[in-house]
């Protein structure tokens, strides 16, 4: 692994000497065409990255093929997971001039968290299978922005190391057939200090993920590179087998936690306005409007297409928050344009930890504030309110 490092080092050595060097440029017939596209560029550190996809692409020359099929990977054909990234095109932004941008507010408040920014950090297990410090490095960097860290079930770390190094933190629960391992996991993340649980329902059973199934059996086992099944730190202390996942999980399973924590509760994964009203009727808190990055059904459907059908449904009465392909601060812009009160992102952060550990995350968020907050003072809109339908057009 560290001749591989060495190796992928001395790589985006050479590409930033090429990038840099106009007579290399002239040497290797390539020339301006690519010097002067930053979509190609590879920045040398995470200072130095303009977006989100300078650093997907240090982390995809960082990380190792089993890493990264482990965060690309989408169910079939990975075309829901294209879905969530082209909805963005599907929308224009129509912008208002002369207003006073002068003072742009990013604040909001969402189920008792003041949160500086509308972007949150997906839950995302098995984060140290990307960078060492895993879960801690991203939760240091969110802590860093005062920005809100869901941690998943399947982390690495435990909730309550996470919750030491984080700032506002929400805990993510799959739900298991295994009550006694649930009510264990309510009870971390409720020491942990964990004021909301985001209970996950698109995963009653696993994505046909092909990529990562291909991977396991081209490459055999950890002699052939692939990496061993990290611990996890939620369930080092429990005496039974980690089950996560119940195909018989239905609509009781409200009461039956609502009967068992005082965490607020938001459910991640709805993506109809009949699953949004019964939710709403049920009395939660708030919803994510998720296909789970693609990684699930193969549905064909993005989350933005989703969203405003969940979003006049649930008709004011709970904030409404989605994930999904989520690159850009003019995405956000569009979602929350939609009706979103927040929005969550997963592989630009994990992009972000895989590139240069917490700096990288930390890089993400800034980034994509930034462009968030430029698209606002385009938009002439002050705050995370003034932003409404009237700020969109669907052509054609
Ligand atoms: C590598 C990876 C691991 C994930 N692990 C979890 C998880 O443990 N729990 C969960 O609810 N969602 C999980 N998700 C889904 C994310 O929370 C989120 O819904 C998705 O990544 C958003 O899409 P995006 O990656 O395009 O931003 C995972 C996603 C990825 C990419």
């Amino acid at each position: 692994m560290p001749e591989e490092a060495t190796r992928l080092a001395a790589r985006r050595e050479l590409l930033r000497f090429l990038l840099q060097s106009p007579l290399a440029w002239a040497a290797t017939g390539l020339a301006t065409a690519v010097q002067a596209r930053p979509e190609l560029a590879v920045p040398g550190n995470a200072a130095e990255a303009l977006d989100v996809f300078q650093i997907e692409r240090v982390a995809r020359q960082t990380l190792s093929l089993p890493v990264i099929h482990y965060i690309v990977n989408g169910a079939d054909d990975g075309k829901t997971l294209q879905a969530n990234r082209d909805a963005f095109d599907a929308w224009a932004i129509r912008v208002r001039r002369l207003v006073d941008v002068s003072h742009i507010d990013l604040g909001t408040r969402l189920l008792g968290e003041q949160l500086p920014c509308p972007v949150i950090l997906a839950p995302v297990g098995n984060q140290q299978s990307i960078h060492a410090a895993g879960e801690l490095a991203t939760a240091r960097a969110a802590r860093a922005a005062g920005q809100l860290m869901i941690a998943s079930t399947v982390s690495n770390a435990s909730v309550g190391a996470i919750a030491r190094e984080a700032g506002p933190l929400w805990f993510q629960l799959y739900a298991s057939p295994d009550q006694r391992l649930m009510e264990k996991l309510l009870r971390d993340a409720e020491s942990a200090g964990c004021r909301v649980l985001v209970l996950t329902v698109d995963s009653n059973t696993r994505g046909n993920r092909e990529g990562e199934a291909w991977w396991a059996r081209v490459a055999g086992g950890p002699a052939a590179g692939r990496q061993p099944a990290l611990p996890l730190g939620n369930f080092a202390d429990y005496d039974g087998p980690p089950r996560v996942g119940d195909v018989a999980l239905d609509w009781s399973i409200i009461d039956w936690l609502r009967a068992r924590t005082s965490m607020k509760l938001v459910l991640k994964g709805i993506v109809t306005r009949e699953d949004t009203a019964l939710a709403v009727e049920r009395g939660v808190d708030g919803i994510i409007v998720s296909n789970h990055g693609g990684r699930q059904e193969e549905s064909l459907r993005s989350t933005l297409a989703s969203l405003p059908e969940v979003v006049e449904a649930a008709a004011g009465r709970v904030p409404v928050l989605v994930d999904g392909g989520f690159r850009r601060g003019t995405d956000i812009f569009k979602a929350l344009a939609l009706g979103a009160s927040a929005v969550c992102i997963g592989r630009p952060y994990l992009w972000g930890l895989g590139a240069y550990g917490e700096e990288g995350v930390d890089r993400v968020l800034a980034i994509l504030r930034e462009e968030l907050r430029r698209i606002m003072q385009f938009a002439g809109t002050t705050a995370l309110a003034a932003i409404n339908r009237s700020y969109l057009d669907k052509p054609g």
